[in-house]
């Protein structure tokens, strides 16, 4: 591929926030009808984080975002545009990064959430990236939060054993050197399979009432035998065509962050990709299923261990409701 002559988009400092209450699955086995077993085996998921209840999404947001602004060396005034993604937002409007950017202390800078499920955050790193190198803006705060427990039916075992609460942030911006950075990403979404994974009630379609709340319908539902096959298919196609675009082999990949819903999800990824678990960056087992936080959160761990090292090409992908799809391949500044 020819070198890219477009100003490189870097990230340029990390953080993450996850709430202090940790439920362990042995918890969970005195709420529903499971077991420890089965969802080690079944997930790969020992224990989740889950947010206090007067703790909203922007809160966990704004606490990764200082800790990515700490991480950067760069005050919140630096920042000229606030993006978040999430499937739980604080209300249904306005939007969870007002909430952000008020509790970051700063004024007059645009702010916006992205809905894209579990490809939230990889959808918002194109999409600021693309705002960079368009040149119209300097550093760009893009955060993945959920609070996914305030969606998730707690007496449902099928779906209660999944999910975690937390949150991710980075700080990208320009920089000099050219062909380093985010090289680039691709997006996929498909909507007629929409209700495989989804929460019917409370938009538009379905609005909240004394019977959608009965039938449980505010909270999130999931076929996930059939979201599994798909995400596998999905992932490995979205990887693939991320890696063909810019010339890089499995072998080149230094670390694999991908979305943490299920281990086995995430095996099957490896073994289709020919890329060796040891080089899957893998936190499932401590924090559930976080939906768009969790590239983020797996990737500030990864980066505070100090397992990515200059050069290392990164490749996230991604899978979600929608249903959406991405992937971002990087190369570590
Ligand atoms: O992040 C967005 C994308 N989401 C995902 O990627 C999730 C994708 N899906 C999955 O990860 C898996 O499909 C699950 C972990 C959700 C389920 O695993 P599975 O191997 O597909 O199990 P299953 O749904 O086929 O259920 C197998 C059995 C059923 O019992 P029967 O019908 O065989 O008697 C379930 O009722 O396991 C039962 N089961 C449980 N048993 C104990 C389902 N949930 C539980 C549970 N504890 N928590």
């Amino acid at each position: 591929m020819t070198p890219s002559t477009e100003p490189s988009v870097i990230i340029k400092g990390l953080g993450s926030y996850t709430p202090e209450r940790v439920l362990t699955n042995e918890d969970l086995s005195h709420m529903v009808d499971t077991s420890d077993e089965w969802i080690r085996t079944r997930t790969g998921i020992r224990e989740r984080h889950i947010a206090a209840p007067d703790e909203a999404t922007s809160d966990m947001g704004a606490k990764a975002a200082k800790a990515a602004l700490k991480d950067a060396n760069m005050s919140a005034e630096e920042i000229d545009l606030i993006i978040v993604a999430t499937i739980t937002p604080d209300m249904p409007f306005p939007s969870t990064a007002c909430f952000v950017q008020n509790k970051l202390g700063v004024k007059n800078i645009p702010a916006f959430d992205i809905t894209a499920a579990c490809s939230g955050f990889l959808y918002a790193l194109e999409v600021a990236s693309g705002m960079l190198r368009s040149g119209a803006y300097k550093n760009i705060l893009v955060i993945g939060a959920e609070k996914l427990s305030a969606i998730t039916n707690w007496e449902d075992r099928t779906t209660c054993v999944l999910f975690g609460d937390g949150a991710g942030a980075a700080i990208l911006g320009r920089c000099d050197e050219p062909g380093c950075g985010i090289l680039g990403g691709t997006l996929g979404a498909d909507g007629q399979d929409y209700s495989i994974l989804y929460l019917p009630a409370g938009g538009s379609a379905k609005p909240a009432s004394h019977a959608t709340v009965d039938a449980g319908e505010h909270f999130l539902q999931m076929q996930g035998n059939s979201v599994f096959k798909i995400a596998v298919r999905a992932m490995e196609q979205s990887a693939n065509s991320i890696l063909e675009r810019h010339g890089v082999t499995p072998d080149q990949i230094a670390w694999v962050i991908p979305h943490q819903a299920n281990n086995r999800i995430i095996e099957a990824i490896s073994q289709r990709l020919g890329i060796g678990m040891d080089r899957f960056w893998v936190n499932l087992d401590s924090y559930g299923n976080t939906s768009s936080a969790s590239i983020p959160l797996a990737l500030d761990e990864a980066y505070k261990a100090g397992k990515i090292k200059k050069d290392d090409y990164l490749l996230f992908v991604s899978f979600g409701a929608g249903l959406t799809w991405a992937s971002t391949l990087i190369k570590w500044h």
